[in-house]
């Protein structure tokens, strides 16, 4: 594919670094002026100082009213919105016995709530201007019971159900919104938890574990270019679905 979103206008939450930045720069090489957004406004400024049509904005996707003054001031500045990318996302590693409430709460918040966010102010946006194409950010920790993330695969599981509502009630308007369901990719949210896993699950190397499983570790340039072709016209009879990136993960039992 090459320019196959050329005068697309996106963004992307999160964007300061893993998916969101690999995604960031999978839209721009294909053509797209892409709005990098995130809680971290620095980091997000130097995903979109790499891109040949970046912009960066700060927005928390806990905060609706940051969200929808987002979504306005790119559409006031730009005329439309094209592509909205819900990429944002955080975790802890905790067995429900010991979860506080608080910590179940600060997980629904980024990965639930922000996305409610990012998917209702864009469909309302680009159903003003003729329509685009969401992709939210789930997991394949949606289909299965996931120890010690719990909150995590419980918001995850929301985010397809959001994800195919969203779709049938904005179908007449043109707006598509799809999920990408990753298995386990070798991001900061991953690596950062893996001494965590390791002492809680009783194992010297998760990413041993993972990779027994997935074949090995994800990347993400194994995830971005579904992202691009979910944000393109090429994947207009796809809505409402989740499209799981895994390596094959979630295809066996054993
Ligand atoms: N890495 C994986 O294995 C994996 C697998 C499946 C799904 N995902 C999902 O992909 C998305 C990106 O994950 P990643 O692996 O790149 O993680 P990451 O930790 O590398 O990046 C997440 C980004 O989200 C930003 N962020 C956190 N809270 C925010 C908030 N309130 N508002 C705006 N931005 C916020 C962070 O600052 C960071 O830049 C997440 O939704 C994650 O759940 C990741």
């Amino acid at each position: 594919m090459a320019d196959v979103l050329k005068d697309k206008i996106a963004i992307v939450t999160g964007g300061a670094k893993g998916l969101g930045a690999g995604i960031a720069a999978e839209l721009d090489s294909e053509g797209a002026h892409v709005v990098v957004t995130d809680v971290d406004g620095e980091g997000a400024a130097k995903t979109a100082a790499g891109l040949a049509r970046g912009e960066s904005a700060v927005c928390d996707v806990r905060d609706d009213a940051a969200v929808a003054a987002l979504v306005a001031d790119v559409v006031g500045r730009h005329g439309k919105l094209d592509i909205m990318v819900a990429n944002a996302g955080i975790g802890t590693v905790t067995p429900l016995a010991d979860m506080t409430i608080d910590a179940w709460r600060q997980v629904l918040a980024v990965n639930l709530d922000g996305v409610f966010s990012s998917v209702r102010h864009a469909a309302r946006a680009m159903a003003a201007s003729g329509g685009g194409s969401i992709i939210t950010m789930a997991s394949i920790t949606a289909f299965a019971g996931s120890p010690l993330i719990g909150h995590y695969a419980a918001a995850k599981a929301a985010v397809v159900s959001l994800t195919k509502t969203a779709a049938i009630e904005f179908r007449g308007h043109g707006v598509r919104v799809n999920a990408i369901c990753p298995g386990f990719i070798g991001t900061d949210l991953v690596t950062d938890r893996a001494p965590e896993f390791e002492q809680q699950l009783g194992v010297d190397d998760f990413t041993a574990v993972i990779s027994q499983a997935q074949g090995r570790m994800g990347e993400v340039r194994d995830v971005t270019p579904l992202a691009a072709f979910l944000a393109s016209d090429r994947s207009r009879f796809s809505n409402g679905s989740a499209f799981v990136v895994d390596g094959g993960m979630s295809a066996s039992l054993v």
